[in-house]
């Protein structure tokens, strides 16, 4: 396999990149059972229609544990090669270890901050899912991945659509927010948050101002798995996404509330549909495509 060109990284970590390592990291690890295989259902559904051929650069951005790059590994071959790139040591150790132990030989998991910096002109397609959303420059960060791409290379990000149509992020905060006050406006965040690109109009003009063209919107929707029961789904509530900031940065106040608050959420929960895996709810996500032409 070549290797990847390697990745400039800056000196020292931004306060975004520290947030993931540090405070999300280890939620993510404890919660993986929903966020990846609920989140799945939404790369699942167009992964096949993807335009990857055997023997293309692919690039993974924000590729957590791995999961998709190792698919879009399987799609390339043994003549293509994937790199996956993540800004959280964590989250590559376990895509490392992942595809190694699937023995997937075409594949490379390197850390860096796809704000600041990523290979230029060396991919056919570009790929992210549910990454994109929190990149605080967002403008910048897609013009990187535009400029990873060959000319007429394709990217494709999966982000959410807004709130009203993803309840099982909403529906917690709201309920949290009965009860505790909004985060402040010194919040420690991993970005602009899990909304931040549900308006179509806004992501077109941002993707154009990146270089894209081409730029085409799909809806998905999909029930996702919220926790094995009330009480995992409670907890992963109150760990991550809108409510979990809410909690998180509540600090003992939400601790002090912990009893009225899981009450109010159990009721909240409470009747709702049931798959094999546990309590279901339903999501929405776009799937944007668009291409670089130069
Ligand atoms: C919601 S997770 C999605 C992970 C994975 N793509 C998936 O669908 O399971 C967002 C990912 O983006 C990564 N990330 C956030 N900001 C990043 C940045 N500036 N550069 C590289 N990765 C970033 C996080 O570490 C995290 O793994």
């Amino acid at each position: 396999m070549t290797s990847a060109p390697p990745v400039e990284t800056p000196q020292e970590d931004t306060a975004f990149v520290q947030f993931w390592n540090d405070v999300l990291a280890p939620k993510f690890i404890r919660f993986k059972h929903v966020l990846v295989d609920g989140l799945t259902l939404h790369s699942e559904e167009i992964f096949p229609s993807l335009p990857v051929r055997p023997g293309d650069a692919v690039l993974d951005v924000g590729c957590g544990f791995g999961d998709t790059a190792i698919k879009l590994a399987g799609m390339a071959g043994p003549t293509g090669r994937v790199v996956g790139i993540d800004c959280c040591d964590a989250f590559l150790d376990y895509a490392r270890e992942d595809a190694a132990s699937k023995g997937v030989g075409n594949i490379e998991f390197v850390r860096g901050d796809a704000e600041v910096a990523l290979p230029t002109n060396e991919f056919d397609f570009v790929f992210a899912r549910f990454g994109t959303m929190f990149f605080t420059n967002p403008v910048a960060a897609m013009r990187n991945m535009r400029t990873a791409l060959k000319p007429g290379g394709r990217m494709v990000h999966i982000v959410w659509r807004n709130r009203e149509d993803n309840p099982w992020l909403s529906e917690a905060k709201e309920v949290v927010s009965r009860f505790l006050p909004p985060p402040g406006e010194d919040a420690l965040t991993c970005g602009p948050g899990p909304f931040s690109m549900a308006n179509q109009e806004m992501v077109t003009a941002m993707m154009r101002s990146a270089g894209y063209e081409e730029i085409e919107f799909r809806r998905v929707d999909a029930e996702v798995v919220v926790g094995k029961d009330v009480q995992d789904a409670i907890s992963f509530q109150l760990a991550l996404g809108p409510a979990g900031e809410v909690f998180r940065e509540a600090g003992e106040e939400a601790e002090r509330k912990r009893d009225e608050i899981e009450a109010a959420m159990a009721a909240s929960l409470k009747g709702r549909k049931r798959g094999p895996d546990g309590i279901l709810m339903d999501s929405s996500s776009w799937v944007i495509s668009a291409i670089n032409p130069s």
